[in-house]
């Protein structure tokens, strides 16, 4: 739908709503430059603060996938008339402490009457318009680096259905409630040439967007992707979010599996991710540096030139 409009002929617009990255960024002036972004949805978790947090920490995490600095946040908040107001505040404090802790000032915001809670933040950051992390910048021969376990969404079904352990559910809300504030900070330290985060379309889903605007192949490799803690056991019982069906839908196609691969791993590679981490392209010996500097980064992958497909599981 998004090819049909009509196009920004702007030359401050140096990101845009065609090539599906993370945020529009916008050229202020040579040495700065806005990222902005937008992101809401409806609670994945049952306690109200943790979920203004967790979403608070979803809608930054486009900024800082753009190499950028968040600065200030407007709430968007749809909530039932006749609506516990307590739950409502502890929504918004968890989303505002959150805020405080990436330093990002929350100015205002905006609410309706809606029966299906739903919550998030428009956030803008800034950059230097010439250190803006596109998802277009890869290079054969690049490692893939990621920053967070997969799962978000598997146990998120998981815990509806009744069968989530809590440790299981409180590993997860940790993933999710975890900036990417010191993965970006720590990226930016070397010659980064892509990033995206994994959100909504899962890791196979926020590859292809990279490999697609990179003209390359992701050559990602099964085994080195880490799962959250009951994540598998969880797909494998059948918790598997509609959002996953999706995504798997949307993206297959443009993924070549080239080995045998259990069927809640492959499932899992579309799981659709809340605050999920941040995926980076960089040439190798940048990569060993930014592994040892910020450990979370570990190894998934590698930039190959395109292959039959954009993606390819190995
Ligand atoms: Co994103
Ligand atoms: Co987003
Ligand atoms: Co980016």
């Amino acid at each position: 739908m998004l090819a049909l409009l009509p196009r920004v002929a702007d030359e401050n617009v140096l990101v845009g709503f065609d090539t599906a990255d993370d945020a529009g960024v916008y050229k202020l002036t040579p040495e700065c430059a806005l990222v902005q972004t937008i992101d809401f949805f409806t609670p994945i978790v049952d306690d109200p603060y943790t979920f203004g947090a967790i979403s608070a920490a979803n809608s930054l995490s486009d900024v800082y996938a753009m190499g950028g600095r968040p600065v200030s946040a407007l709430s968007v908040v749809a909530y039932p008339a006749k609506g516990d107001i307590e739950d409502l505040e502890q929504i918004l404090r968890g989303g505002a402490e959150k805020m405080r802790e990436a330093g990002c000032v929350v100015l205002g915001g905006h609410s309706v009457a809606d029966d299906e809670i739903k919550f998030g933040y428009a956030v803008t950051g800034i950059v230097h318009p010439e250190r803006v992390k596109t998802n277009a910048g890869a290079r054969a021969g690049d490692v893939i680096l990621f920053t967070k376990s997969i799962g978000t969404g598997a146990v998120s079904t998981a815990l509806k259905r009744g069968i989530a352990a809590p440790a299981d559910v409180e590993a997860s809300i940790a993933s999710m409630l975890t900036l990417n504030r010191t993965a970006c900070e720590a990226m930016l330290e070397y010659d980064v040439h892509a990033c995206t985060d994994v959100t909504g379309f899962g890791l196979m889903g926020h590859a292809r967007e990279m490999a697609v605007a990179s003209g390359l192949t992701l050559e990602i490799t099964a085994d080195c992707v880490r799962f959250l803690p009951g994540a598998l056991d969880y797909a494998r019982q059948g918790a598997i979010p509609g959002g996953l069906r999706n995504n798997k839908d949307f993206a297959s196609c443009a993924v070549e599996i080239t080995r045998e691969l259990p069927q809640e791993v492959e499932s899992l590679l579309y799981d659709p991710q809340t605050s999920g981490g941040l995926l980076i392209a960089l040439p190798e010996e940048d990569a060993v540096k930014l592994a040892d500097k910020f450990p979370q980064a570990y190894r998934i992958g590698q930039v190959i030139p395109r292959a039959a497909k954009p993606i390819r599981i190995v």
